[in-house]
């Protein structure tokens, strides 16, 4: 049996192969940054256009890249949401057309708990129970996994996902998008200390903000004309790192969690794993990142958890399924 997952809820296009037991024949991703960097951020008509040309071909290759031809294929897996209306779309249609034309399960696949199964890519043997931090673009949630079937979201940011604060604050000091990337490089050579900027909610809950974060970097770049970028993206990271590693153990130890999974496309940042690993090495809590490809937004993980879904629910979609830009992880 082979599943393929197809993802285009955002900026990245990517078709995956994957074996029921986790093995990846195949995970392409064709990024759209170069798109729209010249935006500053993602236009969603240019993306959904783009998905359009890109996906067919892309699927052809990871068949190619997988050996296996249109007949080996048992099951769609697609990402049904949240994300971008247009660029959902264009996934979930071509996945509709596929799955009647192979006469094979169709599965919707929630895009957040299946940044949830890059954990399980990775890390197969540590199962559940374990506290999820999906740290992305779109989102920043702190979820109980108690069992692959069984999410529950125990704190969320009030306002910017923690990327977003990223990449908001890039695009002011001219880094372009996405600029987690090259804050992460600049940061590495900068001092953390050098900028005092705020750590909103630090003290209390499980809750996040860091609207409030990126507006204090604004008023201080107004004050500032000459400094040095890489202190001050080392004194963002910083304040982000520790806003997400405070709130990430306090939930581990409110819940009694052993283990922490950090998935999402923010889980690249080396600070933020540096961090994680200092603290897990503290406290009696084991810390999970998965491989960076498998971090940022791949169909691999959207294969996995679709089959997950076809194991348990026995069955998959009808072609009445429809992507909702707005789907949450209680849905
Ligand atoms: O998971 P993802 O690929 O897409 C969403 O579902 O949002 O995450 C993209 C986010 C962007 O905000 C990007 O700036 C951030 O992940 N990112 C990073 C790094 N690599 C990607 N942020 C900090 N350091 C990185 N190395
Ligand atoms: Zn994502």
């Amino acid at each position: 049996m082979n599943i393929l997952g197809i993802e285009t809820s955002c900026d990245e296009t990517s078709a995956a192969v994957v074996r029921p037991n986790g093995t990846i024949l195949a995970n392409l991703v064709y990024s759209q940054a170069q798109l729209h960097a010249s935006y500053g951020g993602v236009v969603p008509e240019a993306a959904s256009r783009d998905h359009l040309r890109k996906l067919p071909p892309l699927v052809e290759e990871a068949l190619h890249t997988a050996q296996i031809d249109w007949s080996d294929i048992g099951a769609v897996a697609v990402t049904c949401g949240p994300g971008l209306i247009g660029p959902l779309l264009v996934g979930v249609s071509y996945a509709k057309g596929l799955s009647w034309t192979c006469a094979v399960p169709l599965l919707g696949v929630n895009h957040l708990a299946a940044h949830l199964f890059a954990h399980w890519l990775a890390y197969p043997e540590i199962e559940p129970p374990f506290l999820g931090l999906i740290v992305s673009g779109g989102h920043t949630s702190l979820v109980h996994v108690a069992s692959w079937d069984a999410f529950r979201v125990i704190g969320a940011t009030r306002d910017d996902a923690a990327g977003e604060a990223l990449d908001k604050f890039g695009r002011q000091v001219g880094l372009g998008y996405p600029a987690g990337p090259r804050i992460d490089a600049l940061a590495a050579a900068g001092n953390p200390a050098a900028v005092s900027l705020p750590r909103p909610l630090l003290d209390t809950g499980l809750d996040m903000s860091f609207a409030g974060l990126k507006t204090a970097a604004v008023y201080w770049l107004r004050e500032h004309s000459s400094f040095s970028l890489e202190d001050l993206c080392a004194s963002y990271l910083e304040a982000v790192v520790e806003v997400l590693t405070v709130k990430a153990f306090r939930a581990a130890r409110m819940v009694d969690l052993e283990h922490i999974a950090v998935v999402g496309g923010v889980a690249a940042n080396s600070r933020l794993r540096e961090a994680f690993t200092r603290q897990a090495a503290e406290r009696e809590v084991q810390v999970h990142f998965p491989p960076v490809a498998l971090c940022t937004d791949n169909a691999a993980m959207v294969a996995a958890y679709g089959y997950h879904r076809l194991q348990s629910e026995g069955q998959g979609d009808t072609l009445r399924l429809r992507p909702e830009a707005g789907l949450t992880l209680r849905d």
